[in-house]
């Protein structure tokens, strides 16, 4: 027999991502704790218009939804929903399970007004940032269903040359100090994202520093005495999420970054990340990832280069209505 039954009334749900994994272990590995912080233990996290598709009692399939539910008075992404993981087994897909799935949970998330759009990943703590490139293959599936497909993200790699001779220097007119922060900058630190308008960046340090980060991944960038950018930095050490599926230990990344309005040009953010990245470098990295961006033609200056792409489906509630 074939159910469709709400993630919280189902008992194993912790255990979804052992489904995920017999397909995707190599190229998308899920481990238990990746899967506790990522969606389990995150406060958005809608376990009632999340489903599982059961047949003979056995999972074949799921959808796992995220919508703003935390209590934050400066930031809120209230509008959008997120599907952050969306999976059918393969022997049954095309049978209409996934499109069953789906329609559950949208039929839950219309119950909510404010909510405008419906996105396939990228949400603020996120496991995928939309349908990766190379599962292109079911990108027809979210159109038939009218998401709209829209500019995606990319992920991008440097391997770093310890020879950097040959590297551009860019210099700014105004020196520049670095230093690793420490648990008592965190006012600073947010004090810059807030002055700057950049509410999710401050989102995302408050959080980093509230569960319990001491600094050691925050690259702080001085002129004079004035904090003016921040880039946060993740390696393999101290911690047991890999970046971003990467299996290998020598990949590092540069995630977050702040810079404060008047310090975006003559060569300020160029530098803020070629510092960054000798940090990330000086922990051991051999490879460097940019994860997540838009900008690539910034980090092409800086070395990098594009492997990633993922493609980035929304579908709007009200358009759709409106059909
Ligand atoms: C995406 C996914 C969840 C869809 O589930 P599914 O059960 O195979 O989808 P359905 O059988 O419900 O498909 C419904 C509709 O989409 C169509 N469809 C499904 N896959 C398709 C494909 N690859 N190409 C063209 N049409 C497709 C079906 O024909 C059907 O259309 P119709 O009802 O208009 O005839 C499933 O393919 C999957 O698990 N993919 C791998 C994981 C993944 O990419 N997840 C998304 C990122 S997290």
């Amino acid at each position: 027999m074939l159910q469709y039954i709400p993630f919280k009334d189902y008992k194993g749900g912790k255990h979804l991502y052992r489904l995920w994994n017999r397909e995707f272990k190599r190229s998308y590995p899920i481990s238990s704790t990746l899967f506790k912080e990522r969606i389990l233990d995150d406060a958005n996290f809608d376990k009632e218009n999340s489903y599982v598709a059961l047949y003979e009692r056995m999972p074949i399939g799921f959808i796992l939804i995220k919508r703003w539910m935390n209590e934050e008075l400066f930031y809120s992404e209230t509008k959008t929903a997120t599907i952050s993981l969306f999976f059918v087994q393969k022997d049954v897909r095309n049978m209409g399970i996934g499109k069953e799935l789906l329609n559950l949970a949208m039929q839950g998330l219309k119950e909510y007004p404010y909510i405008e759009k419906v996105q396939l990943g990228h949400d603020l703590s996120n496991l995928l940032s939309g349908l990766p490139s190379d599962l292109n293959k079911y990108a027809p599936f979210f159109m038939n269903q009218n998401f709209k497909q829209e500019e995606g993200y990319v992920d991008m790699i440097q391997i770093v040359k310890k020879d950097t001779s040959q590297q551009t220097v860019y210099e700014t007119p105004k020196k520049i100090h670095f230093r690793i922060a420490t648990e008592e900058d965190k006012e600073v630190i947010l004090k810059l994202c807030l002055d700057n308008d950049l509410l999710r960046q401050t989102y995302i340090l408050k959080k980093y520093f509230e569960s319990g980060g001491s600094g050691r991944r925050v690259v702080l960038a001085y002129v004079d005495d004035k904090l003016i950018g921040f880039v946060r930095i993740y390696d393999s050490k101290h911690s047991s999420i890999k970046v971003n599926f990467f299996l290998d230990k020598s990949v590092g990344s540069i995630g977050v970054m702040a810079i404060d309005k008047e310090y975006l040009s003559d060569n300020y953010p160029e530098r803020i990340t070629q510092e960054a990245i000798h940090y990330v470098m000086m922990r051991g990295s051999k490879k460097i990832m940019i994860e997540q961006t838009k900008d690539v033609e910034f980090y092409k200056k800086l070395g990098f280069k594009a492997f990633k792409y993922y493609m980035r489906f929304v579908k709007y509630l009200n358009k759709e209505e409106q059909n």
